[in-house]
């Protein structure tokens, strides 16, 4: 198999007349305060649950368990119902999704995010009042359906909205607001910690500001010339393109996504046309992308982080101190992201990711397994340090790959037509495996022990060789020209492209062929 077989990156000069203008910069950065407040939820839920104020008003037992000292290391916070409050957001989202998906299509990229900030509104206001579990439970679930929306509408809006040269770097936008919300989240938590015994109540209350944020943003912002087009608001689509590309010769980008719209408007059901054949490579490399994000076992470190040290041994504080450090290093490390995915390519991040999540996994097994055992009270100081080390390690690869790359690549790589319903798949198949992770992770833990990591790490080896055989480059791509420019010449992937294979494929080719 030839190596060149591997990868396919776009021809040179096939990118459109585009400015980098303000107004593109503007909005994107404030579409991507959506993540934000995915990231403050799944940032904030860690230290909560370890502070005893919020143990000992919903979780009277685990705070027992707590401070019995004959319970197991690993096993302390082993507890359904406490999971279920980390668990609940990501069941929620994961359903609200497939409505967000009707949304981003019928009412476009702007309202369906509009949607999310008004929902995230009403969830904070549920939790930071929170008299008791099921109101918590209410909070949670609000959260979740305003994560189902953002995580549908706010990647396509970004991929779209972007210059292709720099499609990359801004849809990453979304993710290192992710890291910022869940750093803001660890350094809430240091803070609310020591305030008795309502602490976790500002926690909670605090995601308030980046749910503003993100409704505030999507009432400024403009929609995406291809949603307003694939809409019928030719017109209106076409005046955004030139406005945001900074030239009036936006015709051939225009062409392109009316030609895109075309097709999408023959699409009467997204989600059956989802499954047919020439839509089989984005949807298979969505759906695993987001599998073997999760389990690189991220949300493992970032949910129980302050848990993870906890149990360590490291002290309450000392526990809150090391997850802010890993907090800052996802943060700074996308940064990375956003510099060198549109230069380096997809394909390169991931792979060099591989191996160092699979190297510094090892160690922290190996380091657990001989230093750890059930019962003493702690980590040696100097073995701490490495522990945090390595886990800098890890997290710092994961947020220049997986983290960033499984959201960007599945909202760059479906076509027009799909696009909505794909989103939905990906995040639902995403916060499906996230839930799957912390509804898990604190029992595997107390099963498993340091094994844990070898678990993850095994995980690394698959998809860093799916990434390697399977995953085509698409940077520098037009978003409209995918098929034509990655799927047909990929050397698997190119089967599923054969047209006579597929009969369904003739209103598409009719309609393709009718255009200019
Ligand atoms: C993932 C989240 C994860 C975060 C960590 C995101 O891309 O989807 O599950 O918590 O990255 O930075």
């Amino acid at each position: 198999m030839p190596a060149a077989g591997f990868s396919v990156s776009a021809s040179a000069g096939s990118e459109f007349d585009a400015k980098i203008t303000p107004i593109v910069v503007i909005s994107c950065f404030m579409a991507a305060t959506g993540g934000l407040m995915f990231g403050y939820d799944v940032g904030i839920s860690g230290g909560v649950t370890s502070m005893d104020d919020f143990l000992i008003k919903f979780f009277p037992v685990v705070y027992r368990r707590k401070h019995e000292t004959k319970e197991s290391n690993y096993c302390k916070y082993d507890n359904q119902r406490l999971q279920l409050f980390t668990s609940s957001l990501y069941l929620a989202g994961l359903t609200a999704t497939f409505f967000a998906s009707y949304t981003t299509r019928n009412l476009g990229r702007r309202l369906t995010m509009l949607i999310a900030g008004i929902f995230f509104i009403v969830g904070v206001i549920f939790n930071g009042a929170a008299q008791d579990l099921p109101m918590l439970i209410v909070g949670r679930i609000l959260l979740g359906c305003g994560v189902g929306f953002a995580n549908q509408a706010v990647p396509l809006f970004l991929s779209e909205i972007a210059p292709t040269r720099i499609r990359g770097g801004l849809n990453i936008l979304f993710q290192l607001n992710v890291t910022i919300g869940i750093l803001f989240a660890n350094l809430v938590n240091y803070g609310t910690d020591k305030i008795h015994p309502w602490g976790w109540r500002l926690s909670l209350s605090l995601a308030g500001i980046p749910a503003l944020l993100l409704t505030v943003g999507a009432l400024l912002v403009v929609d995406t010339p291809n949603s307003l087009i694939e809409r019928g608001r030719l017109e209106e689509g076409k005046a955004v393109l030139k406005k945001i590309r900074g030239t009036e010769n936006v015709e051939p980008e225009y062409n392109e996504i009316l030609k895109a719209s075309r097709v999408a408007q023959q699409v009467k059901h997204p989600f059956r046309n989802l499954l047919q054949r020439r839509n089989r490579p984005q949807l298979i490399i969505a759906i695993l992308l987001q599998i073997f994000q999760q389990f690189t076992g991220i949300n493992a470190i970032m949910f129980y982080a302050p848990v993870l040290f906890n149990t360590l041994g490291f002290k309450s504080d000392a526990a809150l101190y090391s997850a802010v450090i890993t907090g800052a290093v996802n943060v700074l490390s996308t940064v990375v992201s956003i510099y060198s995915v549109d230069r380096l390519g997809r394909r390169v991040l991931l792979l060099e990711a591989g191996v160092q999540m699979f190297m510094s996994q090892v160690v922290i097994a190996v380091v657990l397994g001989l230093k750890v055992s059930d019962h003493s009270d702690n980590l040696s100081h100097g073995y701490g340090i490495f522990v945090v080390v390595m886990v800098c390690t890890f997290v710092s690869s994961f947020a220049w790959s997986w983290g960033p790359l499984g959201w960007l690549i599945p909202s760059e790589t479906f076509p027009l037509e799909t696009r909505s319903a794909g989103q939905s798949v990906t995040v639902c198949v995403n916060l499906l495996f996230t839930f799957v992770i912390a509804q898990a992770f604190l029992s595997m833990l107390c099963h498993l022990k340091y094994g844990i990591f070898a678990f993850f790490s095994a995980w690394v080896v698959v998809m860093s060789v799916f990434v390697l055989f399977f995953l085509p480059e698409t940077k520098n791509v037009p978003i409209e020209e995918m098929a034509e420019k990655v799927w047909k010449r990929h050397w698997f992937w190119k089967r599923f492209m054969d047209d006579d294979d597929d009969k369904t494929n003739g209103a598409y080719e009719a309609v393709k062929k009718a255009q200019p």
